[in-house]
């Protein structure tokens, strides 16, 4: 298992650090410290393009091909990043055009990084350029197992430019996708306000304008912009399997945070990377359910330096970061129980962003495992290195294990798009607040849980949660019908089917080809402001713990043959179906059309599980979090208490503790933010 530091080496040499008789001395220092606290791995020289071609076309790579030997001497591998990331100031100056320009017109400046047009052509042969001597200069170093490319990708606000190359690129993009002129004034529905065109060229960018622009232009939009970031990583890796065929290629991502399509963008990959932010906030089901995003990201073909087939964690914040209005440091056991969060739900190596705070640049404050002063606390360096010898003790049990979902939610990056587009039905509502509802249910009973597109192979999954599919196709709308169909438990919700691929709203009713599936007939929607709430009344056996109400949007539905688990309460549609359910070919197809409380989600997990669908991995009190990580013959439990006193947890069974070699038995008190990795005591397992 690989564990391991963001390294900046350049921020370490005189007169930061280092002596005038050997500037580079503190490097050193610092590969000892790393050996010291276990790190087998670190990420270099992602920003480093400015250090590395000072000049046009000067290269030179002396210096990481030094600290690259220096880290080697001590045990400890590397991930190269390429440097695309920040271009120099020479490369802006001689080249203006590849600075970003915004949606009024206005030119991004340069001296930050990410100040470049991802379609500007001078842009890409400079960066082709660089990543190709890069891989020359260096991929042939023993130390070097995997590269990542560029940082943060779309980054900074930095999706979207609205250049004159990206305008061509644009019209070129709209011209294969429609093929006709005509095709495209169709299916963008560019009559409306009569806005039609006879050119490909007159197509608009959706620059600033006096209201909205056409939606069904803004989500293509969105998808050209994605298919620019993932062309973008794509063509750097190409030059990379090129040159170093067998580096395995990744790039660090966070949960779903920028707008370009992550599953696509994981196509390119050989494996997915994360950024993770979880010590800073504290909502364990929160983390949980952007970990599980992450790791649904690329579920095939995955390739890893080291064989295994999970995701890395290339940057796990150390500490406190620098962009929050109050910075405030990370408590003691906090990181290591969001480490543990992490390797539980599927990572294979742990970097910890970075290594020391920088003495300079913008980034001074953020948290790092040491601080400027290395005299100062190491109380980090202490949590990180204790951390790294318990992964090295869990290693081996971990190996070729992997996280194994019965539930999955799909999400679609065009669904959210159009969701996020203006004039919603209701503004209140949030697709990712209305999936974190059941995403929370189901982790809340310690139910593993994928992410998935719609279009996916869902046969593998016991139930499959659509939580609003507000945009659905008319082929994904079958895919889930197939599923159902086969046997399958579909949990759909209000706002499906409104539009389809084109943003186009059907003229045969709602939910859009799901009718019947679900055996009803969405006759009309009624949206609320958060301040107002209908009520639900639950007929036969669905098991109510609370009052639930139905708030932000009612679908007001005509059952047609499915069963009726709920009514509204009140308003003129009281006694109408809120909550149905339909069988479909061997399967079940639930219907919710309206957002409830997160108790009314439990509620709902709790039913499906007496259903018989649905299997939480231990039995344990409620606030501690279980994953498993399984592979053919063995099952690694990780238990986790989140609460700031100890929870106690009953074993009727004999378990092995992997951190002390202990056998559990009985009551055992898990700690304030404590973890207990655990696997059935080797002589309990029934012998099949
Ligand atoms: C990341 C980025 C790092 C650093 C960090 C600060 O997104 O990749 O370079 O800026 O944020 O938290």
């Amino acid at each position: 298992m690989y564990f391991g530091v963001d390294y900046y080496p350049e921020h370490w040499v005189f007169p930061y650090g280092g002596t005038v008789e050997n500037p580079e001395a503190q490097w050193t220092q610092d590969a000892q410290l790393m050996h010291a606290a276990g790190v087998n791995i670190v990420r270099l020289g992602e920003f480093s393009w400015g250090l590395c071609e000072k000049e046009d076309g000067k290269f030179n790579f002396d210096w990481l091909r030094r600290v690259m030997d220096l880290l080697g001497d001590h045990g400890i591998q590397v991930v190269l990043g390429t440097p695309t990331a920040a271009p120099p100031i020479w490369l802006t100056k001689k080249h203006p055009e590849i600075l970003p320009i915004d949606e009024r017109g206005l030119v991004k400046h340069e001296g930050t990084r990410r100040a470049v047009c991802l379609n500007s052509d001078v842009y890409w042969t400079f960066s082709k350029r660089i990543v190709e001597n890069m891989a020359r200069a260096l991929g042939d170093h023993p130390q070097l197992i995997a590269w990542q490319i560029d940082n943060g990708i779309a980054g900074n606000f930095t999706e979207a430019s609205f250049n004159e190359d990206t305008r061509r690129d644009w019209h070129g993009w709209l011209e294969a996708k429609y093929e006709t002129i005509e095709r495209l004034n169709d299916c963008l529905g560019l009559r409306h306000w009569g806005q039609l065109v006879s050119a490909w060229n007159q197509v608009p960018m959706p620059m600033y304008s006096p209201t909205v622009h056409n939606p069904a232009l803004t989500l293509d939009w969105n998808r050209f912009c994605s298919d620019t970031i993932v062309q973008f990583v794509g063509m750097q890796a190409e030059i990379l399997r090129k040159i170093t065929p067998d580096k395995p290629i990744t790039t660090n991502l966070r949960a779903l945070r920028h707008k370009f399509d992550h599953f696509d963008l994981a196509g390119v990959l050989d494996f997915v990377s994360i950024e993770s932010t979880a010590a800073i906030k504290s909502r364990p089901a929160e983390i949980a359910c952007e970990i599980d995003m992450l790791r649904s990201l690329k579920k095939d073909g995955i390739k890893t330096p080291d064989g295994d087939v999970g995701f890395w964690v290339i940057e796990q914040k150390a500490g406190n970061v620098n962009w929050q209005e109050v910075n405030s440091v990370v408590r003691p056991g906090v990181l290591r129980m969001f480490t543990y969060q992490l390797v539980s739900r599927g990572a294979t190596a742990v970097l910890f962003f970075r290594w020391r705070q920088p003495r300079i640049g913008s980034e001074k404050y953020h948290g790092a495992v040491l601080p400027h002063n290395l005299e100062g606390s190491r109380r980090i360096y202490r949590e990180v290195a204790q951390i790294g010898e318990e992964l090295k003790i869990l290693a081996p049990a971990l190996k070729g294990t992997k996280v194994a979902a019965e539930a999955c939610i799909l999400y679609s990056h065009d669904n959210e798009w159009t969701l996020q587009q203006p004039n919603p039905p209701n503004k209140f509502f949030s697709l990712r607040e209305h999936i974190q509802l059941f995403h929370t249910a189901l982790h809340d009973r310690n139910i593993v849980v994928d992410f998935a597109r719609p279009g996916e192979d869902l046969a593998k999954y016991k139930i499959v949660v659509a939580p609003s599919l507000h945009l659905l196709s008319a082929g994904d709308a079958d895919r889930l019908k197939l599923y159902v169909q086969n046997g399958g438990t579909l949990i759909g919700t209000f706002n499906t089917g409104l539009v389809d691929e084109h943003c186009i709203a059907p003229d045969s009713g709602l939910p859009h080809n799901l009718a019947d599936l679900f055996g009803l007939e969405v006759q009309e929607f009624d949206t609320l402001p958060p301040t107002e709430e209908n009520h639900l009344t639950f007929k036969g056996a669905f098991p109510t713990s609370h009052l639930h109400p139905a708030k932000l949007w009612c679908d007001l539905i005509e059952p047609k043959e499915c069963q009726v688990l709920a009514t509204y309460a009140k308003d003129f549609y009281a006694g109408k179906p809120a909550i149905t359910m339909n069988t479909f070919g061997l399967g079940k197809a639930i219907y919710i059309g309206t957002q409830s409380h997160q108790h009314f989600y439990h509620d709902l997990v709790a039913w499906l599980r007496n259903m018989g669908g649905l299997h939480p991995l231990l039995k344990v009190p409620e606030n501690i979090e279980v994953s498993m990580r399984e592979k053919e013959g063995s099952r690694v439990y990780f238990l986790l208490n989140h609460q700031n006193s100890p929870v106690r947890v009953q074993f009727y069974k004999p378990m092995h503790d992997f951190l002390t070699g202990n056998m559990v038995v009985g009551n055992y008190d898990i700690q304030p933010h404590g973890v207990l990795v655990i696997d059935e005591h080797p002589e309990a397992k029934p012998v099949n």
